[in-house]
């Protein structure tokens, strides 16, 4: 088989891609190993940067995080015993929203599927061929086991941290890697909110986030052992883990009906692009969760990549592909900065000295009590100017 952009990975890099190149006349084929029900209803982020909200909503990809997602105008930082709202209103005049991944992706795929796009679930990538030459090849498993070969102009890599094309495209060079030594234990549970903005906690017991999925469910963490099993704990033990990590807050308690445990790390692929074959999304970098850059920073990959390739395929332009992964790289250290620099000031390090602890509510008061330390993390939260 042969389309013009083989795209491996039906995740919202993967699926915002294929509709992008869709509206400039580009046809694609997109591949993932998952069901359609499982990338629908698994539980991940759930936070949206205002100009990701804004690529959804005016490409006519997504009406409803407009209706169904929720505006933030800002988060609290709550250290020593005190809240600190962060304004972004006020500071940077833009916002996020709240409106779950899983939405997002059910919007995308409904979007794909009403356009008539070549959209294969159950399909598993085995490995990508002929790298180098320009008519790279995706090698991949049907749901019946059957071989299937899709050769392509470009082979795009959307497969997340664990694909087969991240390795195709680093080789054995791999990347920049940090581990941490601490986990999100994350739960899900019914309940009425407990607050109206997001609550980011340090606190001396560690770091604890009070979000939300909804009216009637929420989603909290909390700063666990990266080892933990997630099911030691009973719903009282959670319940108090969570409630002395907030002090001044009572959260609203209900049934948890999920947890897992999330690890942390931070990557970036030592190159994004091997001849025709590129990465974008968690397959050329991951962040630590703490600030909500994931998905956000793979939609800001795909905008260029969009561009890249309309003027590469329809008119025959390298310049843009050739500078995609410097172009990427600019944004995609910055959020790696971010989301350390969140991680870090937020969470309490195993082995964590009294010079540390203090050092960390210095940091965290030089960033609430100046407008212009609140001003850097409110424009890093809401985004960056994008690429269009
Ligand atoms: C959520 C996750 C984050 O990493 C974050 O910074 C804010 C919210 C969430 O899943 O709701």
């Amino acid at each position: 088989e042969r389309t013009r952009v083989a795209i491996v990975g039906a995740g919202p890099a993967g699926l915002l891609l294929s509709h992008l190149l869709d509206r400039v006349g580009v046809d694609s084929i997109v591949i993932d190993a998952r069901t359609r029900e499982q990338i629908e209803t698994t539980i991940r982020a759930g936070i949206l940067e205002q100009g990701t909200v804004e690529v959804l909503h005016d490409t006519g990809a997504s009406d409803r995080v407009l209706t169904v997602g929720g505006r933030h105008d800002g988060i609290e930082l709550r250290f020593d015993g005190e809240g600190h709202r962060i304004d972004f209103a006020a500071s940077v005049g833009r916002a996020v929203w709240l409106y779950p991944q899983h939405e997002v992706l059910k919007d995308l795929v409904a979007a794909r599927l009403s356009a008539g796009q070549d959209l294969r679930f159950g399909v598993t990538a085995e490995a990508v061929e002929d790298v180098d030459s320009d008519r790279p090849r995706v090698l991949a498993t049907g749901p019946e086991g059957e071989r299937i070969e899709i050769e392509a102009d470009v082979v795009v890599g959307a497969d997340g941290s664990r694909g087969v094309t991240r390795a195709a495209v680093t080789g054995a060079h791999g990347g920049f890697f940090r581990e941490y030594p601490f986990a999100w234990f994350g739960v899900l549970c019914e309940a009425a909110p407990s607050a109206h903005e997001l609550i980011y906690s340090n606190s001396p017991e560690g770091f604890a986030l009070i979000s939300q999925r909804s009216a009637t469910v929420q989603r909290m963490y909390f700063q666990c052992d990266p080892e933990a099993d997630p099911d030691a704990y009973s719903e009282r033990e959670l319940w108090d883990i969570l409630q002395a990590r907030v002090p001044g807050t009572t959260l609203n308690e209900g049934p948890i009906f999920q947890r897992d445990v999330l690890r942390f790390r931070s990557f970036v692929a030592h190159r994004l692009r091997r001849g025709r074959t590129v990465l974008v999304g968690d397959a050329a970098h991951t962040v630590p969760p703490t600030g909500a850059k994931g998905m956000n920073l793979a939609v800001a990959d795909v905008l260029l990549l969009a561009d890249a390739l309309e003027a590469l395929l329809r008119r025959g332009d390298e310049s843009g592909f050739d500078a995609y992964a410097e172009r990427a790289l600019g944004r995609i250290w910055k959020a790696q900065h971010f989301s350390w620099w969140m991680t870090n000031m937020l969470h309490v390090a195993p082995g964590a000295s009294d010079f540390d602890r203090r050092r960390q509510v210095g940091e965290l008061r030089s960033v609430v009590e100046s407008e212009h330390g609140r001003a850097f993390l409110a424009e890093a939260y809401t985004g960056w100017p994008l690429a269009r």
